[in-house]
This record gives C-alpha cells, sequence and structure tokens, in this order.
C-alpha cells in the first residue's frame, strides 16, 4: 500500500538519525497539500519554524507568501518543506551527513506529492534536487531562474531561485524572486502526464 505524508510526518516526529533532534523544540515535517502542483523546498527551519513546527513562519515565510500571491498561489495550495526537518543550531549551514540521514523523508514526500513543478529555494536546496535528479549545479547565482525538465513520476520541472531570507539582507533580490515566481504560472499552465514513483525511473 502506497504511503501518505502523514505516515512520514510520524517518522519524523520520532526521528533521531542525527544530532540535531537533541537541540529541537519542534521538527518541521513540512506542510500542505498531498496532492500539490507546486512543492517549494527550503534549507531547514530556522528560530520561528523550530517554536511552531511549520515551515517558512518566520520574516522569510513573510516574503515567501507575498511571492506565492504573485504567482497566484495560496500556502494552501502547495506542499511547503524543507531538506533538513530540524533547525540546526544558531541556523548554521547543514552539514553532509545530516543532509544524508534526513533527505530520504523529502524524496518520500516528492514521491506521496508527486508535483508538476519543484521550486528550490537557495543553494541548498537546489544543489540538493540537482544531484537527486542528476543535474549539473553550476551555483545558485548560475542556475536561478533558468527552468530544467526531469523525468520523474512523469515531466516535471525544476525552477531553482534564491532562498527568501536572501532577499532580507539584500533588497536587491527580492527583484530577481519576483520575476522567478512570476514563472510558475507559466509552468502551470502545461500539460500534465500520468503520475509515477522516482522509483520507475531508478531513483530512491
Ligand atoms: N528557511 C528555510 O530554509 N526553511 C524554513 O522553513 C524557514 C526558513
Amino acid at each position: 500500500m502506497s504511503e501518505c505524508l502523514k505516515d512520514i510526518e510520524r517518522e519524523i516526529m520520532n526521528c533521531r538519525k542525527c544530532e540535531l533532534w537533541k537541540y529541537r523544540t519542534k521538527c518541521v515535517p513540512g506542510e500542505g497539500r498531498e496532492d500539490a502542483e507546486v512543492f517549494l523546498i527550503g534549507e531547514a527551519p530556522g528560530k520561528e519554524e523550530d517554536r511552531q513546527g511549520r515551515p517558512f513562519v518566520g520574516n522569510a515565510g513573510k516574503l515567501l507568501n507575498e511571492l506565492l500571491e504573485i504567482a497566484n498561489l495560496k500556502r494552501g495550495d502547495v506542499f511547503i518543506g524543507n531538506v533538513l526537518k530540524c533547525r540546526p543550531p544558531n541556523n548554521r549551514d547543514p552539514k553532509p551527513e545530516e543532509v544524508e540521514s534526513c533527505s530520504p523523508y523529502l524524496i518520500r514526500q516528492l514521491n506521496v506529492v508527486k508535483p508538476k513543478l519543484i521550486v528550490c529555494l537557495g543553494r541548498y536546496a537546489s544543489s540538493f534536487v540537482f544531484d537527486l535528479f542528476g543535474l549539473k549545479f553550476d551555483g545558485i547565482g548560475k542556475e536561478r531562474g533558468k527552468i530544467r525538465k526531469v523525468k520523474a513520476w512523469n515531466t516535471v520541472y525544476v525552477l531553482p531561485t534564491y532562498h527568501p531570507a536572501a532577499a532580507l539582507y539584500k533588497p536587491q533580490l527580492k527583484e530577481v524572486l519576483v520575476e522567478d515566481f512570476r514563472k510558475i504560472r507559466e509552468v502551470l499552465k502545461k500539460d500534465t502526464l500520468k503520475k509515477k514513483t522516482l522509483l520507475d525511473f531508478g531513483i530512491e
């Protein structure tokens, strides 16, 4: 029987596969529609996300909500997840071993939702998704805004862009994020094929 998002969430709640469980207030499995066409991926929970157990609810989340509106989407229309489900202390960068332990949850979530478009927020999410689909990642500055087409459960589009938090420090990046989020509407107009699983294409 195929799993659902709740099954994965229950496992994440009890997860102790890396050290990060020791520091968490709440883990942040991600949230949204089980059949969302758009799946957004961030890096890891920050302070407010750790407090609430929900993704993108701090300042970066406020900007993300604005960007979703530009794409004619609401949070309830999409799925929002992260590469790591627990907050790294002081928001430090994820360690490779943490990504390795945690990312199978994200892959399983992708396999349940089977989105048509994956929006990668920032370099961690982008490089993870590029690796997953065997694409070469040339850095977020070069890759952002270029939509890739990959074969997974069906034709899946991958849109790498900056992390909304980056625009909080460098306001000029907000325009770039707006430009990238405008592309979402175009992608959603494209036809959808029958959904398959990543395993059908040899990706575990
Ligand atoms: N930054 C992220 O990458 N993810 C969140 O959920 C919040 C901030």
